[in-house]
């Protein structure tokens, strides 16, 4: 009895922690068993590659130093294999697969080909002779020549001879002396090296027609879409697209459902009750929390670098071969502009979180440790070594400076979104673990005091989450077989921004809105159980929809349809949030004699919710369905969605999170209301504009185009230079310069302004004693915080749940 006093009990009724806990087993369950089939089932790589005389055309070594080369050198920043990966460059096992079809079909007796394998004349038309060369191609491409036995494989004589033109093909391509392409000049030009890449091209290629044993589709579900090999959508493509549309519908359905009857479900406002702001500027802030400034100011340094590297980026999809007259290539190629780009993205919506984390901790616990802010410090500069070794780093991997092992310590390892070098990456993860550890001296003795299933809990839980779902990609080597490389790698990728980040997201803001006393922490808490619910369900092992077509089994693609397509249901239900949001704010303030004092910070969190439903929710389902993604992946219509998804949810809510901060940092007098009004108005339109204007339009002619005349022509420069497609891309640039002007420099401002007058608070009262100001408002008639925690001292104990 004695015990269950000292420790806060569970605020809700315990069905609501036994279903989200069955909700997470169930699924990494499931994860689990499909990790081992992966491994089991997926697409091998032979020991050996023979020709049909039993000589060795190359080993497995040999397609595994080429996977190197292709990732050491940021191709994947340039094209991509199996869809995934940059999209200025060509899709390089579906361009493999057309010009070693096509060798194979003139070898055959059909239509004959340049020395790129491309066919001569535009309609060579249809001829007895050239059908049968087609039909021994097919048969010749899908018969499956791999002896489970032995691990070798018996490449047929069409497909040895394809092989051996197209070393020479891939040479001029990549050793080429100019930048025309994006790449830099010569950028691969060792003889092993560009042999080795073509095995590796071949061995994608073969896995993507080949047919897996006892079925008639290949070890990528048939994918590239490839007439030439007979490669069409599958029938479980099909099928599962039609079954997770029904999966979405009966989830909104059963939401719906569960909405009407139990109607206290979601955000609600204390209604009853009539709280005053405290003026932000009055509350003392710990050392912890002021050393958050300076993470906010390199948030905003770094964004606005990422939004320069992306205009740079852009520049090559409107004007390939100059940049204004000026060879950039030469110095800054596209795959380097595009790395940096992608990597920074994650590295400023990062810092955000992990400054946010830092300044609500203390506000949570009501008290900081000493030494916080030193902490602080250190862990500041650790982000910005890992950041500037990972940006530094990349140059020297694909300027080639580097030979392979450095490259792959130092350099950079190539995988899209993991592309830093194996040395920052362990660093992060060590890094996030210190942000943790921070986390946790703060929260000690409140965590003591409460039950595992209360928000501070929560709040630690998710934390944790976030670097242990990181060093999950230290799982994806670069010298393991692409198949598993990309099923780890989609670990991070996925389970970081559809499941655990959104969980950590809903924590924090739950808890701004409890500490503001706008929602009462039953509310809060319940909110968060639903959504950590809700976006487990299909979030976990939704994990699958980026490997429909990765050398998985076809269960990969049937769960990952299925489940991804429930995903989509909470994202629906936030339309609905964002109301509710937008009056936990304006409700008080027309009651309150005081302002609300982050009405700016809310309206980047209904912009989060906007974006969540429209960004994620929309577009992503947009390119969800496995016959759509079938035809898609790897197009415009996945950059809009990454665009709207990453930058809509992710990048509105680093900023949300830094207004929140700053408001407590900048004096309010000084508060610079219009800026915040204009980076609002500026993010949130310039990114509209991107996708409306160019971004989606440009993906549905893409999609079009794969559809009528082939992926491998969608994927084409041919077709990413042509007059509408450019004239499409310049069309950015006016939401681009919106973006930019309006959108990011005052962000920066702000973040300037934060730490200006941080450091003029300096020695202040909260300074020595480390406590932090956890009222930030104050009861002025209602209900009072029945359910709030137990004080560090004085205060007599609530009894728990009433
Ligand atoms: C805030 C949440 C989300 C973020 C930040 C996000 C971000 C991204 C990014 C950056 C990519 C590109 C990956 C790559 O190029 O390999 C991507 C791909 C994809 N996303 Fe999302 N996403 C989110 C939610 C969703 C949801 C809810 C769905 C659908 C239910 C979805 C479906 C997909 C699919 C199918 C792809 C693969 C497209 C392709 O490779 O062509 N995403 N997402
Ligand atoms: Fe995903």
């Amino acid at each position: 009895m004695e015990e269950k006093s000292a420790r806060r009990g569970f605020l809700l009724s315990k069905g609501w922690l036994q279903a989200v806990i069955i909700v997470m087993l169930l699924g990494f369950t499931v994860l689990g068993i499909l990790a081992y089939r992966t491994y089991e089932d997926g697409a091998p790589v032979p020991v050996k590659v023979l020709d049909p005389q039993g000589q060795l055309l190359f080993d497995g070594d040999d397609i595994t130093a080429g996977q190197q080369v292709f990732l050491h050198n940021g191709l994947m920043e340039y094209g991509s294999v199996f869809g995934h990966g940059a999209y200025l460059g060509p899709d390089y096992t579906a361009d493999y697969l057309r010009r070693s079809s096509n060798i194979a079909i003139a070898e055959n007796g059909g239509p004959p080909v340049d020395e790129d394998g491309m066919e001569l004349a535009d309609d060579p038309g249809p001829g007895p002779a050239s059908d049968i060369a087609r039909q021994k191609t097919i048969n010749q491409f899908r018969e499956n020549q791999f002896d489970e036995e032995s691990n070798e494989l018996t490449f047929s004589q069409t497909q040895t001879d394809a092989f051996n033109k197209l070393i020479p093909y891939y040479t001029r391509f990549f050793s080429a002396d100019n930048t025309e392409n994006g790449l830099r000049k010569e950028a691969i030009t060792d003889p092993e090296d560009l042999r080795n890449l073509t095995a590796f091209f071949a061995w994608s290629a073969w896995a993507s027609a080949a047919e897996r044993p006892g079925k008639d589709y290949s070890y990528t579900n048939n994918w590239p879409p490839e007439p030439r090999v007979d490669n069409s959508p599958t029938a479980n493509a099909l099928v599962w697209s039609a079954i997770s549309l029904v999966a979405l519908l009966g989830g909104i359905g059963l939401l719906f459902g569960a909405f009407g009857r139990y109607r206290d479900l979601g955000w609600h406002g204390r209604e009853q009750t009539v709280v005053s702001f405290r003026d932000p500027s009055t509350v003392a802030l710990t050392p912890g929390q002021k050393s958050t400034a300076w993470f906010f100011f390199v948030m905003a340094a770094l964004f606005v670098i990422q939004c320069f590297v992306g205009a740079a980026v852009q520049h090559y999809r409107a004007e390939l071969t100059s940049f204004f007259g000026f060879d950039l290539a030469a110095i800054l190629p596209y795959n380097l502009l595009r790395t940096w780009h992608v990597q920074l993205s994650l590295f400023w919506v990062a810092t955000s979180f992990v400054a946010a984390g830092i300044f609500l901790a203390p506000m949570i616990a009501r008290r900081e440790p000493r030494g916080q802010g030193k902490l602080g410090y250190f862990l500041l500069v650790a982000l910005a070594v890992v950041v500037f070794g990972t940006l530094i780093g990349s140059y020297l991997g694909i300027h080639g400076v580097l030979e392979d092992a450095a490259t792959n310590w130092f350099g950079l390892q190539g995988f899209e979104y993991l592309d830093l070098a194996r040395l920052w990456q362990v660093l992060l993860v060590v890094g996030l673990i210190v942000w943790v550890y921070m986390l946790f001296r703060v929260m000690r003795s409140r965590l003591r005091r409460e039950h595992p299933g209360n928000m501070p809990w929560l709040f630690f839980l998710a934390a944790c989450a976030i670097p242990a779902f990181y060093a999950v990609g230290l799982l994806a080597r670069t010298a393991e077989d692409f198949t598993i490389t990309e099923f780890w790698r989609f670990w991070v990728v996925h389970l970081w921004v559809e499941d655990f980040l959104e969980i950590f997201t809903t924590v924090m803001v739950a808890y701004m809105f409890v500490l503001l006393g706008v929602v009462r922490e039953k509310v809060a808490l319940m909110v968060i159980l639903l959504d950590i619910g809700l976006y487990s369900v299909g979030g976990v092992v939704g994990t699958m929809h980026h490997l429909y077509f990765s050398g998985t089994p076809s269960e990969h693609m049937a769960l990952g349809a299925f489940f991804s397509a429930i995903e989509v249901v909470p994202l629906t239900f936030l339309t609905v949030e964002a109301w509710s949001f937008l009056q936990l704010g304006a409700n008080q303030e027309s009651k309150s004699t005081s302002d609300f004092p982050h009405r700016w910070a809310v309206m980047f969190l209904v912009a989060v919710g906007f974006w969540n439903f429209l960004g994620a929710g929309v577009f992503g389902f947009l390119v969800n369905l496995p016959i759509v993604s079938y035809f898609e992946i790897g197009t415009a219509l996945t950059a809009n969605h990454a665009h709207a998804a990453m930058m809509g949810v992710y990048g509105m809510l680093a900023i949300g999170l830094s207004l929140f901060c700053l408001r407590y940092m900048i004096p309010s007098k000084k508060w610079p209301e219009k800026w915040a009004k204009v980076s609002f108005w500026g993010t949130n339109i310039g990114l509209a504009w991107m996708c409306f204007a160019t971004l989606l339009p440009l993906g549905i002619m893409q999609l079009y185009k794969s559809v009528d005349d082939g992926y491998f022509e969608a994927r084409q420069l041919d077709f990413l230079t042509d007059k509408t497609t450019e004239m499409l891309e310049w069309m950015r640039l006016p939401g681009d310069v919106v973006f930019i002007v309006f959108g990011a420099i005052p962000v920066l401002y702000m973040c300037f302004l934060g730490v200006k007058y941080t450091i003029a608070r300096r020695g202040e009262d909260g300074d020595g004693r480390g406590e932090a100001d956890a009222e930030l408002f104050t009861v002025i008639s209602g209900t009072s915080m029945e359910d709030e925690p137990p004080e560090i001292s004085g205060r007599p104990e609530p009894t728990p749940g009433t």
